[in-house]
């Protein structure tokens, strides 16, 4: 999986959901994190940043602003591609470097933050580290995915569109059985005809048990598109029906990490009782909102 995130972080984007490089958060939580640096404008300060990718809170804040004397050091497991803007003597990455162990010195930090990224980690093995590495009065303030937010519920649900094309006799098996019945008997066939229909019916059962989006989400239907085009060859439409099939395997697995890294009422709790074992006050859970919409939960805690 580190290696999905390696490939992902060498495209050189920025966060996790940007369409392009360069493109950073925007919006509500782009505003909120950019207040929470703001306390630190005239502070000297060290902040560390889990699961950082290729730099977006960092960006965040230094876009506008000078921070010299704040040191930002962030820590991802994957190998990254950070943008020149980030290339200051005041920010530091540690790559293929583990949430868990952190190898920064105990009670040297001022806040431990992080976006979509501590949850990927073993979390009972990254918040002790945390609680390690932060000094009496440092801060928490780290965004998390959440069970009930639009991200999660629409990925869950193009997870298990992904999980019923990988499943036995899917509809890429029937798309499979249509382009060879069409190569080998012809558009105007029984045999292609009878695929046609069994591959038309796999489809609308799809659509129907895990919803339009969901499908549309797989891109099934580019694949549908390249393998029932007249102009392309037979070798490439082979090609295209395995390389779909590879990419559904890995977009499975990275789907499951996602959704099993979001936050449970349940979790939350445990989280909760582990802050207050690792000697945490004003522990606090927030719901985030885009466009009223809930995004993940937010929590935020003082190390005592
Ligand atoms: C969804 S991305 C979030 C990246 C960034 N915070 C952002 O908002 O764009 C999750 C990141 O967590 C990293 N990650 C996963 N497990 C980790 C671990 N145990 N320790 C540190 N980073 C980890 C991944 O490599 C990936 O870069």
């Amino acid at each position: 999986m580190n290696n999905y995130w390696s490939t992902y972080w060498q495209q050189g984007k920025l966060h996790s959901f940007a369409d392009a490089p360069g493109q950073n958060y925007d919006g509500d939580l782009a505003q909120h994190w950019r207040n929470f640096f703001a306390e630190y404008k005239n502070k000297t300060a060290s902040i560390v940043d889990i699961g950082c990718g290729n730099g977006a809170l960092f960006e965040l804040a230094l876009r506008h602003q000078q921070m010299d004397n704040v040191t930002f050091t962030g820590v991802d497991t994957a190998t990254l591609s950070v943008p020149d803007a980030l290339d200051k003597p005041n920010v530091r990455f540690l790559e293929n470097c583990p949430a868990e162990h952190t190898g920064l010195e105990s009670g040297s930090v001022d806040a431990v933050v992080s976006q979509f990224g501590i949850e990927y980690s073993d979390t009972e093995q990254s918040f002790i580290e945390v609680a390690r590495i932060l000094r009496p009065g440092g801060k928490i303030r780290v965004v998390v995915h959440d069970n009930n937010s639009m991200i999660i519920k629409r990925n869950a649900r193009t997870l298990a569109a992904v999980e019923a094309l990988l499943g036995p006799a899917s509809a890429i098996d029937a798309l499979r059985k249509l382009s060879n019945a069409l190569d080998k008997y012809g558009k105007q066939s029984s045999s292609s005809e009878q695929a046609r229909r069994h591959l038309n019916q796999l489809t609308e059962q799809m659509v129907k048990t895990h919803g339009q989006q969901a499908v549309l989400d797989t891109n099934f239907s580019i694949l549908l598109k390249t393998v029932l085009s007249s102009s392309h060859a037979k070798s490439d439409k082979k090609a295209a029906l395995r390389a779909f099939e590879k990419e559904m395997k890995g977009h499975q697995q990275r789907l499951m990490q996602l959704v099993n890294a979001a936050y449970s009422a349940e979790d939350k709790k445990q989280t909760q009782t582990k802050l207050e074992a690792l000697h945490f006050e004003n522990i606090r859970f927030t719901d985030v909102k885009e466009n009223n919409q809930l995004i993940g939960c937010e929590i935020q805690a003082t190390k005592q």
